[in-house]
């Protein structure tokens, strides 16, 4: 791993354990041009891949055809209004009213480790490199200094943009991107991800068409509908197979990711904050930040892509103490009573809890002010005493003294209009004067832009939080930001609302997780709209979805583990008919699927039937026996629901390659067919495994295997033996038919 500069070649060169990244110094304009990203390769001397020499774009900056050369040549990083006339990740307007930027290179400066975003959530390592290039407008004076970061364990890239006006004069920044990168290949696929409330990150895949193609969020948050990720990948990209190139931005609020195919079937992909609702004012002297991309390259197909994801985030993002920890196993009662709860019901569902070996207690919405009912009182973060007699320490006194840690919910982002927070200050919600904001869930969104608001919200919580042995929060965020007005921006300063927005959720929870660095923080807005690696900096774990149907969450955690650690996802096992979709699926199906998550429940455990009950202790073992392995392991997709609509299976191997876990869910059983043949992944191929499978019913392992005189449907008895990690991998084990619907299973794999 290293960055050099050599220069006889002008080159930059970005060296990770497996790839190149190559930026070329043209020195005749002072243009910096992207010259390569893959695979590791030798050669320093890339400037012919720029095609600054290919006629008729010669290469001078008098000659007649110096827009044709820069519509043509690899941009770094493109700017608005010279001639480019692909997408550019940058643009202003001046006092005079002019947009365009030309940036030519000033100097550069390599540095050992990684400066923190000021702000921002960001990668972060003692074992990084980064590269800083600074480049200037010599007409405004606008400079943008261009970030890369690489590190010694990973072959991600790190990358962002801070600009600063070293100019005379005060400038707006319309728009300023992350990241742009200019490939060539025709033949791209472009892989996004969208969704909506309870259905959110389905993957989606495309060929890449002419024009622009992406996704995006002008609705203050990433959003349930899109998320703030672009995968190119080569035609037919598999799981195993394949090039393909990840961008993912570090950042929680208004997002563009778009594609775009020109003329001369040359791709550039870019992505930032939204310039849409953007205008940022910059005085002389001032500077901007924009958020971290991470960029990976797989040469080894979408799988490869998601571990190098994984390891950067478990190593370089997620922070705090349950960073590598087991989190405890937890009980919400959302499902479980909704807003219909006092201390005596919750009681009788911790006292039930702990029996059966649950580990923490999570009161969730419905505990403060008048908040009978998602109508009123977010805003008032006082406890309700008619409800929670005794008060709150009383409470989670009680709780601990079961064996228990207690957690509880909180809506800090939000004001009810019938609330004594809203009557006392209406002023506090986003709006446009004279203008009546749009409500949602009956609520309006806090100008967290405002100091006197943050802090008052923050006493607030801090209050609550001082109060009792509170261990852990679910901070949820239920509404997206629209009537975007501030009080306390001037006119020419409005259009920072939503990126100061964003700044403000990260200065609180940032404050938060200092002040109590000993609380587990779980992230959550109406289920997943603000899963990203932004709100990954300050919670190690976000809540997945409001979907909790074990069904329904293979697509939602095959999306989001395509990106994130499985350690981030969370997930619970709640009762059946599945309170979004009506669906019954068997109790140890929705443990196993929750098991590639976090690992708690949603259900009132003193209602479900006494069977389910019984398989909690059994469900909880599985959990201890198995978590550290799912969280810390290596991901392996190995089949797809979504894909085939019939079954499901992903494992985890960890990273000795000595043990890995197989889950398989057959969601649609078959009349008269074969057992489903599945290739395994990830193993030592020269090892000897024996294979086990899970019994939920005694906790036990069972040795999994095959005999010749099954019958069909049968479970399959067990043959003691041993097979080397290349036969599971190439000719791959039979998984049995299993009896019904939305059933499934999990092999324990061990090295012997
Ligand atoms: C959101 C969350 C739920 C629950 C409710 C409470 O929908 O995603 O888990 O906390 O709010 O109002």
């Amino acid at each position: 791993m290293g960055i050099q500069f050599f220069e006889n070649e002008k080159i930059f060169k970005l060296d990770t354990n497996n790839t190149s990244y190559c930026i070329a110094l043209v020195d005749a304009f002072g243009y910096i041009g992207h010259a390569y990203y893959g695979k590791k390769i030798s050669d320093t001397d890339l400037s012919y891949l720029t095609r600054i020499y290919e006629a008729p774009y010669v290469p001078s900056r008098n000659a007649r055809d110096k827009l044709s050369f820069l519509d043509s040549f690899p941009m770094e990083y493109p700017t608005h209004g010279i001639g480019d006339f692909r997408e550019d990740c940058i643009s202003v307007q001046t006092q005079k009213g002019h947009s365009a930027l030309e940036l030519g290179f000033v100097r550069y400066e390599i540095l050992n480790g990684k400066p923190a975003l000021e702000g921002l959530p960001a990668t972060f390592g003692d074992n990084a490199q980064t590269l800083i290039i600074t480049l200037r407008d010599t007409v405004t004076g606008v400079e943008a200094d261009l970030y890369y970061s690489i590190f010694e364990d990973s072959d991600a890239i790190a990358r962002s943009v801070k600009v600063r006006n070293a100019g005379d004069e005060a400038v707006y920044l319309t728009k300023v991107l992350s990241a742009s990168l200019d490939m060539d290949d025709k033949d791209f696929e472009l892989l996004t991800m969208h969704g909506s409330w309870a259905r959110e990150r389905h993957i989606s895949r495309n060929p890449v068409n002419y024009g622009f193609q992406g996704v995006s969020s002008i609705r203050g948050e990433s959003s349930h509908q899109h998320h703030p990720f672009l995968g190119l990948l080569t035609k037919g990209t598999t799981q195993q197979t394949g090039e393909v190139y990840g961008f993912h931005l570090v950042y929680s609020g208004n997002f563009t990711g778009m594609v775009y195919k020109g003329q001369f079937d040359n791709v550039r992909a870019m992505i930032g904050i939204n310039a849409e609702d953007f205008c940022w004012k910059l005085e002389t002297g001032e500077e901007f930040q924009a958020p971290e991309v991470i960029l990976t390259y797989s040469e080894q197909g979408l799988g490869e892509m998601s571990r190098t994801y994984h390891d950067l985030y478990r190593r370089h993002l997620i922070r705090g103490e349950y960073k590598d920890k087991t989190r405890p196993i937890l009980i919400n009662n959302w499902e479980a009573t909704y807003f219909n709860f006092d201390e005596t019901k919750l009681l009788a569902i911790a006292k039930d809890a702990a029996k059966y070996g649950i580990e923490m207690l999570v009161m969730d919405d419905g505990w403060f002010g008048n908040r009978c009912d998602d109508n009123r009182a977010l805003g008032d973060w006082f406890v309700n005493e008619d409800k929670l007699k005794g008060g709150l320490k009383n409470l989670v006194d009680q709780v601990n003294a079961l064996g228990l840690k207690f957690g509880i919910w909180f809506e800090p982002e939000m004001i009810s209009p019938d609330s004594d927070l809203y009557r006392e200050h209406p002023d506090w919600a986003i709006a446009i004067p004279d203008r009546e904001a749009g409500l949602c869930r009956n609520q309006y969104v806090l100008d967290l832009t405002r100091k006197e608001v943050r802090e008052e919200i923050f006493n607030r919580v801090a209050a609550v939080l001082d109060s009792a042995n509170i261990e852990y929060v679910k901070w949820d965020m239920n509404r997206q930001l629209a009537d975007l007005g501030s009080l306390a921006l001037p006119a020419d300063r409005q259009g920072e609302l939503c990126h100061r927005y964003v700044l403000a959720v990260y200065e609180l929870q940032e404050r938060l997780i200092s002040r109590y660095p000993h609380l587990l923080l779980e992230n959550c807005s109406g289920g997943g709209a603000r899963f990203d690696p932004g709100m990954l900096y300050y919670s190690p774990q976000i809540w997945c979805s409001d979907d909790t149907d074990a069904i329904e969450r293979l697509s939602i955690q095959e999306g989001t583990a395509l990106i994130y650690p499985l350690s981030s996802m969370g997930a619970h096992v709640s009762d059946c008919p599945n309170h979004t979709v009506g669906r019954v699926t068997p109790f140890e199906t929705r443990g196993y699927v929750a098991l590639a998550g976090t690992f708690g429940y949603e259900l009132d455990i003193t209602k479900i039937s006494e069977e389910d009950r019984n398989m909690i202790p059994k469900q909880v073992e599985m959990y201890h026996k198995y978590h550290m392995l799912v969280a810390n392991g290596d991901y392996y997709r190995l089949a797809s629901y979504g894909e085939n609509h019939y079954h499901d299976a992903y494992m985890i191997v960890d990273k000795q390659k000595t043990e890995a876990l197989l889950t398989y869910i057959q969601v649609i059983n078959r009349p008269n067919r074969h057992s489903a043949k599945i290739r395994l992944q990830g193993l030592d191929p020269k090892k000897q495994y024996r294979l086990c499978r899970f019994d939920i019913n005694t906790g036990e392992e069972v040795s999994f295997g095959y005999s010749k005189d099954a019958a069909p449907g049968a479970s399959v008895s067990a043959r003691e033996r041993t097979y080397y990690g290349d036969t599971l991998m190439q000719a791959g084990i039979l998984m049995d038919n299993l009896w019904g619907d939305f059933k499934g299973c999990l092999i324990h794999i061990k090295a012997v």
